[in-house]
């Protein structure tokens, strides 16, 4: 057994996204472009006063994205026909393959709203399959208890149990643990998975270095983390096997090659996409 240690810690960067909205950016900015298979990871954070915020309708191709929410509730709709809201604790998967438009706007009235939308990267074998979504209301996470740290497992495996997302491609560790007491909890990681971890109230301490709220820790390799902090220490969890693909991105379309970048344009300027007008 190996504990993993940190590779890298860096803030969030604000970045201006959507409408009105500033997001805090830890994957897909300058310092970090890519973490395979993560593209982007973006802390969303909208205030209750900030009527008519939000993401309104933008196209993807290529991957799929990820909402989780902490705060508040957002509403999704999108070309494929799929409505869903979600509030606290609850995700949304979204499958863009060969291409979606959806729209993603706050419900919530007088409730700030916050959460995190993560971006995470098809093989080429999948970027041109159906979009699919999947919405994942709160009581289908179950929480797995683990030594000194309860978790809300919303994909992947972590103690023998598995989440409820389905049938994706790239089948990644997407926990939102909490520390049940005082002190340090060692959690099991797959060797070989990129891995990283995200404070959501407050920091915590991985061997002996602090990582502040509103940073990313990457992890080096092993087959396991030592979390330490204070009972009800919260952070995202997130791992999974690198596709070892090479990336092409442009916004919202993330392909293989520039090639194929220049036919996603086209065909999103032709109004391929589905639904598109
Ligand atoms: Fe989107």
């Amino acid at each position: 057994m190996s504990n993993r240690t940190i590779s890298k810690i860096l803030p969030a960067q604000a970045v201006p996204e959507g409408k009105g909205v500033t997001v805090h950016r830890t994957i897909g900015r300058p310092g970090l472009s890519e973490l395979d298979p993560f593209l982007l990871l973006d802390e969303m954070v909208i205030g209750a006063d900030d009527a008519g915020t939000g993401f309104p309708e933008h196209p993807h191709r290529g991957f799929e994205t990820v909402t989780y929410m902490l705060t508040g509730s957002m509403r999704h709709n999108d070309t494929v026909g799929n409505v869903g809201e979600i509030g606290p604790g609850e995700a949304q998967w979204m499958t863009a393959g060969r291409g979606i438009i959806h729209s993603e706007m706050p419900t919530s009235n007088g409730v700030d709203i916050r959460g995190f939308q993560l971006w995470v990267n098809l093989p080429a074998a999948d970027k041109m399959k159906p979009p699919r979504y999947q919405d994942i209301p709160f009581a289908d996470i179950p929480t797995v208890d683990g030594d000194g740290y309860t978790a809300r497992l919303v994909t992947g495996g972590l103690l023998e149990q598995k989440g409820p997302v389905n049938e994706i491609a790239v089948n990644p560790l997407f926990a939102d643990i909490t520390l049940s007491r005082t002190g340090a909890a060692t959690i099991p990681l797959p060797v070989g998975h990129t891995a990283f971890l995200y404070g959501i109230d407050s920091g915590f301490d991985i061997d002996g270095q602090h990582v502040p709220p509103r940073a990313i820790a990457v992890l080096g390799d092993g087959t396991t983390v030592t979390v330490a902090g204070e009972k009800d220490t919260r952070f995202l969890l997130v791992a999974a096997a690198p596709i070892g693909e090479p990336v092409a991105r442009y916004g919202p379309f993330v392909m293989n090659t520039r090639e194929e970048i220049q036919a996603t344009l086209e065909d999103w300027n032709q109004g391929r996409f589905i639904g598109a007008a």
